[in-house]
C-alpha cells in the first residue's frame, strides 16, 4: 500500500486515493497511521464484500432459473435483483455496536461499554418487514429495506458503487454466457461475518467461451 502511495504522489487522480495522500502530505491533516489504515480498510471493506455479492448472485441464480427468466424478460429488474440477493444472502452477515451508555432497544436493556453483535444477515430475513422472508423473489417490492449495508454513522461508504459492481458483473456475466450452469457443487468459504463462496464451478458453452 505505501508503494501505491508513491505512486500516486507522482501520478495523482482524480481518485479517493490521491485525495488521501493529499490530505497527509499537504499539512498532515492525516497522519501516515491514519492514512494506512483508511486505505487498508476501503481495501478490505470493498473488495471481498462485492465479490461475495457477485457469487451469491450467481449461486441464487443458477438456483432460481425462472427468477432469471423474469431478469431476461426485462432487463429494467436488474437493480432490485441486486437488492434481494444482498438481503437473501448478506455478503456481511454481522457487525458490531459498544453502548456509550446505560440504555433500551426494543426492550434489551445494554450497559455502558457492553459490545452487541448486530445480525444484519437475520434482520434481512425479518417476517414483519418480508414477507415468506426465505423465498428469493427478484421481483420483491421493498427488496431495498435491507440492511445489508447496516445503518446509520456507519453507514457503508461504497454502497451505491458496489449495487452498481452487482448490477453491471452479474448482468454482464448472465448476458455473455446465457447458459451458464454450474458443473459441480459449490463450496462456501468457512466465516462467520463474510458470507461467500471458495468454489463454485460452472459450466459455459464452447460457442459463447470463443464468441
Ligand atoms: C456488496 C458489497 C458491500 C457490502 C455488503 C458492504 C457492507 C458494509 C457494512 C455492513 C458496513 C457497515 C459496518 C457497520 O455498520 O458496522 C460497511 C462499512 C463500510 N464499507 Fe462497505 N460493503 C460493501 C462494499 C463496499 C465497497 C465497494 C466499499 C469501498 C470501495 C466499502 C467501504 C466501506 C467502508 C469504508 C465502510 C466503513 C464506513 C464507516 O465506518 O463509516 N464497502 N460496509
Amino acid at each position: 500500500m505505501r508503494g501505491h502511495f508513491t505512486h500516486l504522489r507522482r501520478h495523482p487522480g482524480d481518485n479517493i486515493l490521491s485525495a488521501l495522500v493529499h490530505a497527509h502530505d499537504d499539512g498532515e491533516r492525516l497522519s501516515e497511521d491514519e492514512l494506512t489504515s483508511i486505505a487498508m480498510l476501503l481495501l478490505a471493506a470493498g473488495f471481498e464484500t462485492t465479490v461475495n455479492l457477485i457469487g451469491n448472485g450467481v449461486g441464487l441464480l443458477t438456483a432460481h432459473p425462472e427468477q432469471l427468466a423474469l431478469l431476461r424478460a426485462d432487463p429494467q429488474r436488474w437493480p432490485r435483483a441486486v437488492e434481494e440477493v444482498l438481503r437473501f444472502d448478506s455478503p456481511v452477515q454481522r457487525t458490531g455496536r459498544v453502548a456509550h451508555r446505560d440504555t433500551e432497544v426494543a426492550g434489551e436493556r445494554f450497559r455502558t461499554d457492553q459490545v452487541i453483535v448486530v445480525l444484519l444477515g437475520g434482520a434481512n430475513r425479518d417476517p414483519a418487514v418480508f414477507p415468506d422472508p426465505d423465498r428469493f423473489d427478484v421481483t420483491r417490492e421493498n427488496a431495498g429495506d435491507h440492511l445489508a449495508f447496516s445503518s446509520g454513522a456507519h453507514f457503508c461508504l461504497g454502497a451505491a458503487l458496489a449495487r452498481m459492481e452487482g448490477e453491471v458483473g452479474l448482468r454482464a456475466l448472465f448476458d455473455r454466457f446465457p447458459d451458464l450452469a454450474l458443473s459441480g457443487p459449490p463450496h462456501r468459504r468457512p466465516t462467520r461475518v463474510l458470507r461467500g463462496y471458495a468454489r463454485m464451478p460452472v459450466r459455459l458453452s464452447p460457442a459463447t467461451v470463443g464468441a
